[in-house]
């Protein structure tokens, strides 16, 4: 124990030593935008593969790779300490969500910017800051003494589209990613004093639908009270998705959804998140959901339905007086257990067939889609996780929710079998997707001081399976 205690102490001292070193690497990766969605950075998304597989060259990783995939590369290195430890399979994506609007942005999104505790960019807490804190928890490690387990890396560039080449290359990699648990660092943790782990994802399912008037643009004077307008159709149709209540209307929505047992309820209200902290942290006047559930149960363990996008007619600076020929949505479900991403289009498809009028034609598209995700409390390796949190921050961590959607989780469990304990050490005022995207560095730190306290155990007492 005195001898662990010693080689974790030694791990920490040269995590704070070489900070400034390891800080400016993140800065480089940081300067990549990989922007997965966007055709123009196909050469960024490779920059930051590269950058990867040369950091884990550096630190001695074994078979490394840059694996191409229909889209983007999946990069993989190992370090295998001995076959009697466990085996952890760390996720993380390199790729980023698109920086717009850019011009709400105090500074280039890609040019990272600390002002007081935070360093702001796009990627900064989602995630290249929590694969930064793998990296760097690693190298601290690995530099100063061993690691207590092995180590597989999996970093891939397509998450933030839905992870399309993902499942292909777990199913043909099984034995490469034979593992006894995953990290995935993918989320956060309520409140920089809260470690939280998350034992539950939501899921989702994704649509485009489109609504289709004339042939074209029309004169909204001459054609106004005879031809439906395809903008103010879509826009009935989006009000009658959900009731007075807050609950989505759409046929048969709730029939697979699990309810909350009370003793569930009770640890989520240990999370203490009430109206005033989402009131104050998003800036909105009042909150809105399904009665008869608190904010925390209504944006982590109930399945909303959203608009992300809406497109119709004009919509520059002006006015113009048209019937536009087409309006569409890009509408986003989240899912909990047991919903079926398949079951929710086909009640989207009721839904247009019984309410969408007559004096349009519509064309619903399913873009993509998840299960929701969630672990029991006898996850390997969860118990250690949970140590390594209390001794870096002396409280008790926070089992929560997650509203977002980390679809990988449900694929590692489906495909190879092992169970994902789901962290990262983000804030919720992190911005991510949004413009000013933000990671708060003292947090940061106390993350790898905590990764550190995690891979630097004494696993052979404790292994699990293989
Ligand atoms: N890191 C997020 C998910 C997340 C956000 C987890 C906040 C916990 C707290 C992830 O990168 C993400 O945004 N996922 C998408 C999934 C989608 C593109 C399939 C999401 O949730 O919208
Ligand atoms: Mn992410």
């Amino acid at each position: 124990m005195a001898k662990e205690h010693q080689k974790i102490t030694e791990a920490i001292n040269y995590y704070r030593e070489n900070y400034q070193n390891l800080h400016q690497e993140f800065l480089s990766l940081l300067r990549i935008p990989s922007v997965s969605t966007s055709e123009e950075h196909q050469d960024d998304i490779q920059k930051a593969a590269d950058f990867l597989v040369e950091k884990l060259n550096d630190l001695g990783f074994s078979k490394v790779s840059k694996h191409t995939t229909p889209k983007h590369p999946i990069v993989y290195g190992e370090y295998i300490v001995g076959s009697e430890n466990p085996t952890v399979l760390i996720y993380g994506h390199y790729d980023v969500q698109p920086p717009d609007p850019l011009n709400e942005w105090h500074t280039p999104p890609f040019e990272p910017e600390e002002r007081e505790d935070y360093l702001f960019a796009r990627g900064a807490s989602d995630m290249k800051g929590q694969i930064w804190a793998t990296i760097s928890a690693l190298e601290a490690i690995l530099k100063t003494g061993d690691l207590g387990l092995n180590i597989k890396l999996l970093f891939e560039g397509e998450e933030e589209i839905g992870s399309p080449s993902l499942d292909a290359f777990l199913e043909a990699n099984k034995t490469l990613l034979k593992s006894d648990f995953v990290l995935n660092p993918d989320a956060g943790m309520i409140a920089p004093d809260k470690p939280t782990i998350i034992y539950g994802l939501r899921g989702m399912a994704y649509f485009e639908l489109r609504v289709y008037g004339p042939k074209a643009d029309l004169h909204s004077g001459i054609f106004g009270g005879v031809v439906a307008n395809p903008a103010n159709v879509l826009s009935q149709l989006i009000a009658g998705m959900h009731d007075k209540s807050g609950r989505v209307k759409l046929p048969g929505f709730y029939d697979q959804v699990r309810e909350l047992s009370d003793d569930e309820k009770t640890e989520l209200s240990r999370i203490g998140l009430d109206d005033d902290f989402y009131k104050e942290m998003t800036g909105v006047p009042a909150l809105t959901g399904e009665t008869g559930y608190t904010p925390v149960e209504r944006a982590g363990a109930r399945p909303t339905l959203d608009v992300n996008g809406l497109y119709a007619g004009y919509i520059e600076k002006g006015a113009k007086t048209i019937i536009p020929a087409y309006a569409l949505a890009k509408i986003s479900t989240r899912l909990v257990p047991d919903q079926v991403p398949i079951s929710v289009h086909e009640s989207m498809n009721a839904f247009l067939e019984k309410n969408a009028p007559d004096t349009v034609t519509w064309e619903l598209e399913y873009m993509s889609g998840a299960p929701a995700y969630i672990t029991g409390s006898d996850t390997p390796g969860l118990e250690l996780f949970v140590d390594a949190l209390k001794e870096t921050w002396h409280v008790e961590p926070l089992m929560k929710r997650e509203g977002g959607s980390i679809p990988v989780a449900t694929s590692m469990k489906e495909i190879l079998g092992v169970d994902s304990i789901i962290t990262g050490f983000g804030l919720p005022g992190d911005q991510i997707h949004s413009p000013n995207e933000r990671l708060h560095l003292p947090t940061h730190r106390k993350g790898v001081e905590a990764l550190i306290r995690f891979f630097a155990q004494n696993y052979r007492s404790t292994r699990t399976t293989h």
